[in-house]
């Protein structure tokens, strides 16, 4: 590949601007999800949502305006059903050139009681949908020589917690699987990076929070002495999507206030 410089860098904010791009956002009838499609909106994006809850989409389609945001109901999970969602999150802005995959789930249960069945249902939301939906887009974002991922890993994406035989083994597979979307795409203008968040309250999160004692302690670990909320993670993000992070590619970006480094 010729090594030719870029274009020069829109200056300041614009760098993050996202006028132009239309973003994909699964998971996003709540959570991270919600207001990940709430701050690429602010940043000038046209955004699709993506969830089973059509309700809440509607809900959210209204909050954001029905220029700026439209929705899919789809199960991520339904790895045949991904083509016949695409297709349909392609008809109100065209080609999404950004899929932020966050939907996301768990099973929590030890490592000795994790059924067959419980593993593969976190596997296929977790781990298979994110690189099969971003495959949905990809052949558009070769073509336009432009396009970004950003995959949801975890603390546990490098740490062990309690309980999280499934989902840790996806959120480590989270880091492989978007170093080779990275190395195969970027050849093409594509960058994938995952954003790792700390803990932040969310219906995911309900019974961690519910245990006062383990909230606060993973407070405590913190450099800040507190944990997320979802707004913290705003400005990675859109760094990660737009010209900003234009040669940030296959890295595991750990918003979490510090947790993993201390
Ligand atoms: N909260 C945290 O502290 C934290 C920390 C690290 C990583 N994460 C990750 O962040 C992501 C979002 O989690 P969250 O904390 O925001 O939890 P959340 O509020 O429970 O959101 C999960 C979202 O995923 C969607 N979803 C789940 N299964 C789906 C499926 N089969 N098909 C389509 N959508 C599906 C849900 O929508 P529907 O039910 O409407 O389909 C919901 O919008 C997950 O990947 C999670 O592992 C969260």
């Amino acid at each position: 590949m010729a090594d030719i410089a870029p274009p020069p860098l829109p200056r300041g904010l614009k760098a993050f601007d996202l006028t132009g791009h239309v973003a994909l956002v699964t998971g996003a009838s709540s959570g991270i999800g919600r207001s990940f499609a709430g701050a690429l909106v602010d940043a000038g994006a046209r955004v699709v949502m993506a969830a089973r809850r059509e309700d809440r989409l509607q809900a959210m389609v209204k909050e954001l305006g029905p220029d700026k945001a439209a929705y899919v109901v789809a199960d991520v999970g339904d790895l045949a059903g991904l083509a016949a969602m695409a297709a349909a999150a392609r008809k109100p802005f065209g080609d999404p050139d950004i899929v932020v995959n966050v939907a996301g789930n768990t099973v929590r249960k030890a490592a000795e009681d994790l059924s067959p069945a419980e593993f593969l249902s976190v596997i296929q939301v977790q781990l298979m949908a994110p690189l099969h939906v971003a495959q949905q887009f990809y052949p558009a974002m070769k073509a336009k020589g432009w396009g970004r991922i950003v995959n949801i890993g975890s603390i546990t994406t490098s740490h062990a917690l309690p309980g999280t035989t499934a989902y840790a083994a996806c959120k480590s597979g989270i880091a492989g699987l978007t170093r080779a979307m990275a190395k195969d795409w970027g050849p093409h203008g594509v960058t994938a990076n995952a954003i790792c968040p700390g803990f932040f309250p969310t219906e995911l999160t309900e019974p961690v929070v519910a245990d006062a004692k383990r909230w606060q302690n993973n407070a405590d670990r913190t450099f800040l002495g507190r944990n997320g909320v979802t707004e913290d993670m705003h400005g990675a993000l859109v760094m990660l999507c737009s010209e900003a992070g234009r040669y940030v590619s296959g890295q595991m970006l750990y918003v979490d206030a510090g947790f993993t480094a201390n």
